[in-house]
């Protein structure tokens, strides 16, 4: 049975699906968290189980680490792995530099460090991440507990003179309880609606006692694969300055959907 897509999950998948291409046998691969980076776990899965891809991935949460061994990926850590071929990972926004807003799913932290550690880092995302200017979506900031009211008062003050049109602070929680991060952390969310100098606010924020990571990604990224609803896919790649197009053919790949649907 041909199972259909939904427009995201279409836009999703190809990205998630494009992404693949960069990934070859012997490959140490950061594996992101969010739904697009589970398409491509289920991607990569297939294809270590039907084409005997031969990867180790290092994945940037334990809800990744777990999609990633249901779909029968080796995984190892990022300390065993020592430094990566490549990290793809979903992104809440990016900007024409390719700077990032993450953490959406409460792993940025993770996230960032693998990242880091990777020759090349590629982002898959569904067109609505694209902005002209970062900060709709809430910067998500990771803090210690000790002492986290004076790490939240310490951020508002910097917040009064940073390039930023919203100051509005909120605690991530789930459900009734704070979101605690893979590390034992908290996030607060940062409400900055508009955030005119992202380099200088992800510095300013990293240097408050109590931070421990925000969700900027200034300088990581080298490629963005967008996907749209139709299996169009536009590629950024802003170390080569191109910016190619490639069309999946959805009808001719519903076996590939259904398979991944279900
Ligand atoms: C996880 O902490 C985030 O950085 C995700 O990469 C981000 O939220 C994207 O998630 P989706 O692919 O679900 O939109």
């Amino acid at each position: 049975m041909i199972t259909k897509l939904s427009p995201i999950d279409t836009a999703k998948f190809v990205a998630a699906k494009q992404a693949t291409s960069y990934v070859q046998s012997g490959m140490k691969v950061g594996l992101g968290t969010g739904s697009t980076a589970a398409w491509l776990v289920q991607c990569l899965g297939e294809m270590v189980r039907d084409q005997g891809l031969r990867i180790k991935g290092v994945p940037t949460s334990n809800r990744t680490a777990e999609l990633a061994r249901d779909a029968g990926i080796e995984i190892i850590s990022l300390d065993e792995a020592k430094w990566l071929d490549l990290t793809i990972d979903g992104t809440d926004e990016y900007d024409s530099n390719l700077s990032l807003i993450k953490g959406g799913g409460g792993a940025h932290l993770r996230e960032k460090i693998v990242a880091t550690a990777s020759d090349k880092m590629i982002v898959i995302a569904d067109a609505s991440k694209q902005v002209a200017t970062l900060g709709a979506f809430p910067l998500p900031v990771e803090v210690l507990g000790f002492g986290m009211q004076t790490t939240q008062n310490l951020i508002a003050e910097m917040l009064i003179s940073a390039d930023v049109l919203g100051h509005e602070i909120t605690q991530r929680m789930q459900g009734e309880a704070p979101y605690v991060s893979d590390e034992g952390n908290f996030i607060l969310d940062l409400h900055l609606k508009r955030i005119g100098n992202p380099r200088q606010l992800s510095l300013d924020l990293n240097q408050i006692p109590g931070v421990v990571e925000n969700g900027l990604f200034i300088d990581v990224c080298d490629i963005v694969i967008t996907g749209h609803g139709n299996g169009r896919v536009e590629l950024r790649d802003i170390i080569n300055d191109t910016h190619d197009t490639v069309q999946f053919d959805v009808q001719d790949d519903g076996n590939l959907f259904a398979d991944m649907a279900e």
